[in-house]
């Protein structure tokens, strides 16, 4: 089995390939390091003992799209590379747009023309918008998207549901991640946001290790036990198996689905900061700021639904997380 993976050097996505090459699945990962670099190439192979081909270059590019189809019979497509910050997506709406859609479209149109019809989609529990209810089950109202990366997204889903219909042998799973964090136990590969991190775990290591002199707490009047935003982090590591569960699905069933891909736990911000004191017995200092524009409550999964068809649950507790995410930056700066 070949899977081509897009994004595959990733903070995700080299997780995934991991998982896959350990699964003994044949990978072809395509990336532009535009939000990762090279060297995850041999992190991956180090990690696993394992060889992949790596093509860099962009998914928009028709091709060479064109050429990796014709060169390999791929079976399956992951689809992890787009862009994902949230702030830049705001100032930039059009270069998000252009680079999330067309990305997707060209690979969609390679795929069918190459009788290619299983595909993986890396959505976000944003597509939820504020969530109608708590925990988020699959068939709440989507919409409400605040950003333009969210809406891109939203409007992804959109397009794999209008493809199926033309194409019903075209498979989509579209799998709505909730907050992950950690990485891998190795201490390879991990999160390396470019610049200052706007997300809360890579900001929380960075002030851990000195790199940044304090967290901002983004508001602590929120309808929430302690008042401070609550979410559902989930282990990068139980995302990426989350994947291979969701392939294999595609590989044998046709259809349209979806899935969470969550924990079912909520914690706050001050929940993980106490965590991640407590685990690696370091200090992260904070101070309580105004709300960030945008930003909800709480935002919790109900994971049920990828339990029943997928069989697939996150196994890892937060201390992981917390142990795992500090592991990877200390291993950076050996
Ligand atoms: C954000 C995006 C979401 C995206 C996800 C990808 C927004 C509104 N949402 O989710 O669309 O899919 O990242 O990773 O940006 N916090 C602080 N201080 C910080 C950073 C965060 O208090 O310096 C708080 C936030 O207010 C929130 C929680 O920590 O309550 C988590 O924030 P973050 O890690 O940015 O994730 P989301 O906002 O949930």
């Amino acid at each position: 089995m070949k899977i081509l993976v897009t994004g595959g050097l990733g903070f995700i996505g080299s997780h995934a390939v991991v998982e896959l090459l350990e699964e003994n699945y044949e990978v072809v990962v395509i990336d532009d390091l535009s939000n990762s670099s090279a060297d995850v190439v041999d992190k991956i192979k180090q990690i696993t003992g394992k060889d992949f081909d790596f093509i860099e270059a962009d998914v928009c590019d028709l091709d060479v799209l064109e050429k990796i189809f014709t060169d390999h019979k791929i079976d399956a497509v992951i689809h992890f590379a787009g862009y994902k910050a949230v702030g830049e997506s705001v100032k930039e709406p059009i270069m998000y747009y252009e680079n999330n859609l067309v990305s997707t479209l060209h690979l969609c149109k390679k795929m069918l023309e190459h009788n290619c019809n299983k595909f993986i989609f890396s959505s976000s529990a944003t597509v939820y918008g504020d969530p109608e209810k708590l925990p988020i089950t699959e068939d709440c109202k989507v919409g409400g998207t605040t950003n333009p990366y969210g809406t891109t997204k939203l409007m992804i889903e959109r397009i794999l549901a209008d493809i199926h219909v033309a194409h019903p042998e075209f498979t989509a799973i579209i799998l709505r991640y909730f907050n992950p964090i950690g990485a891998h136990k190795s201490g390879l590969i991990g999160e390396k946001p470019n610049g200052i991190p706007n997300n809360l775990m890579p900001y929380i290591v960075r002030v851990a290790s000195g790199e940044l002199e304090i967290l901002s707490v983004f508001g602590d009047d929120y309808d929430t036990p302690d008042g401070t935003g609550v979410r559902d982090y989930i282990h990068v590591v139980d995302l990426a198996k989350g994947h291979l569960s969701a392939l294999k699905k595609a590989l044998k069933d046709e259809g349209l689905f979806y899935y969470n891909l969550g924990t079912g736990n909520g914690y706050s911000v001050l929940d993980l900061v106490k965590n991640f004191e407590k685990v690696n017995n370091v200090k992260v200092p904070y101070k309580i700021v105004d709300r960030r524009p945008g930003d909800i409550a709480s935002c919790y999964a109900d994971p049920t639904k990828a339990l029943k068809e997928l069989g697939w649950k996150a196994e890892l507790g937060i201390e992981d997380m917390m142990r795992d995410s500090y592991n990877f930056i200390l291993k950076q700066k050996q």
